[in-house]
């Protein structure tokens, strides 16, 4: 029964510096993106991806990373935990260098996309993982990983939803401490993602899973309650809804995080965001942007739950 299952409280996954920032065809100063995870931060966030340690070659936009990371963990606002992307040892040598604790591992389902992606076949990327996770699990870091194209890939279409296990089974196998499944260009519809989500529960306990579900056709809210109803309670989103992913043609940002969590809240579901100051957040992403952002809530403003 819809709405038997529901959580007293989840945990949002904040992606906008990281996920949102790399897909602005303008580069955003260094300062404007300190500002954004501060806000962030401020409207009570307590898990923020704050950047990428890619190449500055394949993501420009946040060819600062070091600077980024290393201003943030110099003087970090309590009880936040704050992860960058990595893709490989090279990566976790820059975060490790900056102070970073909790780093974000990445690979595809389809192995067109983890070609154009990471300029790797799917099992190259997992055999690069034992230089990349293992030390990092070692030297007592957090590691999360992303599995991309769960539910669907811009140049294979179907991806079969045993392809996603498999790959999150080995991703915590190799020492990730949660796997957060992704709909990358945001295609995914609630019957599909009720069948991913039950195999993969087969295999797989919903505490070590996560949803990234990008909102380019309107969704993802709508695979979310899914999610919820079926014991994932973690969610990743992007404040105003900023970003996409640049090797997945036409992908839309994430989930609006306003957007979740006047959902959650008004479900009875807590977060320990405020979102009116999350909303303050959302109008820091704007003006660092320059460009309107598409989040619903973001747009329309926050009315009193009860009203
Ligand atoms: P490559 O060209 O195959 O790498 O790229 P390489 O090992 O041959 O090295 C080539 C050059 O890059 C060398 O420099 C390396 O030092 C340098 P050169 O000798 O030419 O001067 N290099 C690096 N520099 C800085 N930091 C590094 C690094 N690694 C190599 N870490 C690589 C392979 C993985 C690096 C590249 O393909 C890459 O950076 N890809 C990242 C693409 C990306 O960031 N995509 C978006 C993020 S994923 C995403 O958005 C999906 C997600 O949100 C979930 C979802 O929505 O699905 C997570
Ligand atoms: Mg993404």
């Amino acid at each position: 029964m819809l709405f038997d299952q529901l959580p007293p409280e989840v945990s949002v996954y904040e992606v906008s510096p990281r996920d949102g920032l790399q897909n602005e065809s303008a580069t955003v100063p260094l300062r404007g993106k300190l500002r954004l995870i501060d806000a962030l931060g401020a409207a009570g966030l307590r898990r923020i991806e704050i950047t990428s340690f890619v190449s500055p070659k394949w993501i420009p936009q946040l060819a600062d990373a070091d600077e980024v990371a290393a201003e943030v963990m110099g003087s970090p606002r309590e009880g936040i935990d704050y992860s960058a992307l990595c893709p490989n040892a090279r990566g976790l040598e820059r975060a490790r260098a900056a102070g970073i604790k909790e780093i974000a591992v990445f690979l595809s389902a389809s192995e067109t996309h983890n070609q154009k992606n990471i300029n790797k076949t799917i099992s190259e990327t997992m055999a690069a993982f034992q230089d990349t996770v293992k030390p990092a699990v070692a030297s007592g870091m957090r590691v999360r990983g992303y599995v991309s194209t769960v539910w669907g890939c811009p140049y294979e279409g179907d991806v079969d939803p045993k392809r996603a296990l498999s790959i999150a089974r080995d991703l915590l196998d190799l020492g990730c401490y949660q796997v957060s499944l992704s709909d990358t260009i945001g295609s995914g519809t609630p019957l599909q993602t009720r069948r991913i989500l039950e195999l993969v529960k087969t295999e797989i306990p919903t505490e070590k899973l996560a949803m990234h579900m990008h909102d380019t056709r309107g969704t993802a809210l709508a695979n979310i309650v899914v999610g919820l109803e079926l014991g994932i309670r973690t969610f990743d989103a992007s404040v105003g809804g900023l970003g996409g992913c640049p090797y997945a043609p036409g992908a839309a940002g994430n989930v609006a995080t306003e957007d979740l969590v006047y959902m959650l809240h008004g479900m009875g579901i807590r977060t320990g965001i405020d979102l009116e100051r999350l909303v303050e957040a959302g109008k820091a992403a704007e003006s660092v942007v320059a460009r309107q952002l598409p989040g619903k809530v973001h747009q329309a403003g926050v009315r009193s739950l009860r009203a």
